[in-house]
């Protein structure tokens, strides 16, 4: 599959996960949009999340017509993918479209709940899950906390190195 076939959508809060999707879309020669949550504070995306709400975003799924392929990336909260992912797993109960998710979060694969809440939100799971550890990225000193992995920001070098590694895994699939 060519790169003009694959819609990368990332939500971040904080800016990691906008920042590797901007990265693998570039690489990928694929097209990036940020989706933007009408509500956007954190309170909000963990109410969205507890309460199980799809909330309003845009782009509208309907971007997603035209590919072949679609990544969803974002944060894990509460060991959730964030709502606004919903709205485009709910488009996906209806078309035939293989999806991948990308996520660089604080424990990468120890959020084991992941696939199981795409796959019930999606109605069919991810064809790669694709789940990275921010303490990967961490000096080796630093005891990882976990405000220190809320905080940790990837750095230029941090976001090359994984995007070779998410690419790796994509060429497997696309
Ligand atoms: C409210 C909140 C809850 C979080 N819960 C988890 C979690 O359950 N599992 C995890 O691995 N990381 C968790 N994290 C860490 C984030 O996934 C991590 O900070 C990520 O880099 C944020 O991505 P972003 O910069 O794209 O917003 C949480 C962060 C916040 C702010």
């Amino acid at each position: 599959m060519e790169g003009k076939d694959i819609l990368i959508l990332s939500f971040s809060h904080s800016g990691n996960n906008d920042a590797l999707a901007h990265r693998v879309a570039e690489e990928l020669g694929a097209r990036h949009e940020r989706i933007l949550p009408r509500r956007k504070s954190m309170p909000a995306l963990m109410l969205d999340l507890l309460l199980g709400r799809v909330p309003r975003v845009t782009p509208l799924p309907e971007i997603a017509e035209e590919y072949g392929f679609l990544i969803l990336c974002s944060p894990v909260w509460m060991g959730k993918p964030l709502s606004p992912l919903r709205v485009y797993l709910e488009y996906l109960k209806k078309h035939p479209l293989p999806y991948c998710f990308l996520s660089i979060n604080g424990m990468g694969e120890g959020n084991a709940k992941v696939e199981a809440d795409l796959t019930a939100w999606a109605g069919k799971p991810p064809v790669l899950c694709i789940n990275a550890a921010i303490k990967d990225f961490m000096v080796p000193d630093i005891t990882p906390d976990t405000k220190k992995m809320m905080d940790y920001r990837l750095t230029e070098d941090d976001v090359a190195s994984l995007t070779g590694k998410v690419l790796d895994l994509l060429h497997t699939v696309v």
